[in-house]
């Protein structure tokens, strides 16, 4: 099996995400590890765990983790995910946070990467604040990896959250910068641009959404919010990425992890972010032409193959 970690600031995207992996038979979720984004970090982590409630997989261990960027205070989270994360849908039967483990969520990364050198593989799909505290840490823990597959970044200077910056790397710029330049595993990153370049069609989020399971019941409800959010965007702001169908960015990373199939296209390239630019800070760089004459180079993703995506996401509500 692939054993995997995963960690998140578990909005509707990386719920789904979650899920996907979570149905995988191929799969071994060896723990969840949260971080503050999307939403608090202490509804992170009651998302995370409604989540494998929804799949009775309460025993998969889940870790509290950074609760704001490395510089500042914490941050709003995005609207688009409502105040909860999870859309604002109510919760009478959420498990309680005791289920968390005691473990900090860094240190539990670096012990559990420890355990098993070479064979794990990291999904990380929300800030990258967890990761860059862990290879602080302890540097040695990138090379204890298999590889790590990241949601986010952007390749040609379109944001979401600033105008330049997308939400994962322009939140946290200091550890998406630390992440990108310390980590020497193979790197898959699916950018913003991409998951929206490949996006679904709403008939297919009908169909999915609609299958006549527990699952799809919760992913119907936790979606309503942000599927509402995203279109009304669209009508404001004219930003044509947000409706060109439906979008569960956080799950193409994951379905790298899982299939390795799934990818059909990656350009290797070295990446960075910019930390300064008064409009293009937490932007990702794509050194295309070796300037930055960096070793460590990652594998940007540039086309995939959505038939296995869609099977992927099918599973994840059965
Ligand atoms: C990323 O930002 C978050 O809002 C999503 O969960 C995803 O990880 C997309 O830019
Ligand atoms: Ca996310």
């Amino acid at each position: 099996k692939k054993l995997l970690l995963l960690d998140v600031d578990c909005g509707v995207d990386d719920a789904q995400a979650i899920m996907m992996a979570l149905a995988s038979p191929s799969v071994e979720i060896l723990g969840i590890t949260c971080c503050y984004g999307n939403t608090l970090l202490e509804n992170v982590c009651k998302n995370v765990l409604r989540v494998l409630q929804v799949c009775n997989r309460l025993e998969i261990p889940v870790y509290q983790g950074a609760a704001s960027p490395l510089l500042g205070g914490p941050v709003e989270g995005a609207l688009y995910h409502g105040q909860d994360g999870l859309g604002d849908v109510p919760v009478p039967d959420a498990p309680g946070l005791d289920h968390l483990q005691k473990e900090h969520a860094v240190t539990a990364l670096l012990r559990i990467v420890s355990e098993q050198p070479g064979q794990i593989s990291l999904v990380a799909t929300g800030p990258l604040t967890n990761l860059a505290l862990a290879v602080k840490l302890d540097p040695t823990f990138p090379k204890k990896l298999k590889n790590m597959f990241i949601m986010g970044g952007n390749i040609d200077s379109r944001g979401n959250l600033t105008v330049c910056g997308e939400f994962n790397f322009a939140t946290d710029p200091e550890a998406a910068y630390v992440v990108l330049n310390e980590f020497t595993c193979p790197t898959y990153i699916a950018t913003w641009e991409f998951t929206c370049h490949n996006s679904l069609s709403w008939e297919f989020y009908h169909e999915w959404v609609n299958q006549d399971t527990k699952k799809a019941k919760f992913m119907k409800k936790i979606t309503f919010h942000s599927i509402k959010y995203g279109k009304s965007n669209h009508e404001n702001t004219g930003n044509h990425l947000w409706t060109s169908g439906f979008v569960s960015c956080d799950s193409y990373a994951m379905a790298s992890a899982i299939d390795e199939s799934f990818v059909t296209e990656a350009i290797e390239t070295a990446v960075s972010v910019e930390l300064n630019g008064s409009l293009t800070r937490g932007m990702m760089v794509v050194d295309m032409i070796g300037l930055l004459k960096k070793k460590n180079k990652a594998f940007v993703i540039n086309k995939c193959d959505l038939e296995k995506f869609k099977a992927l996401l099918i599973a994840a509500l059965k």
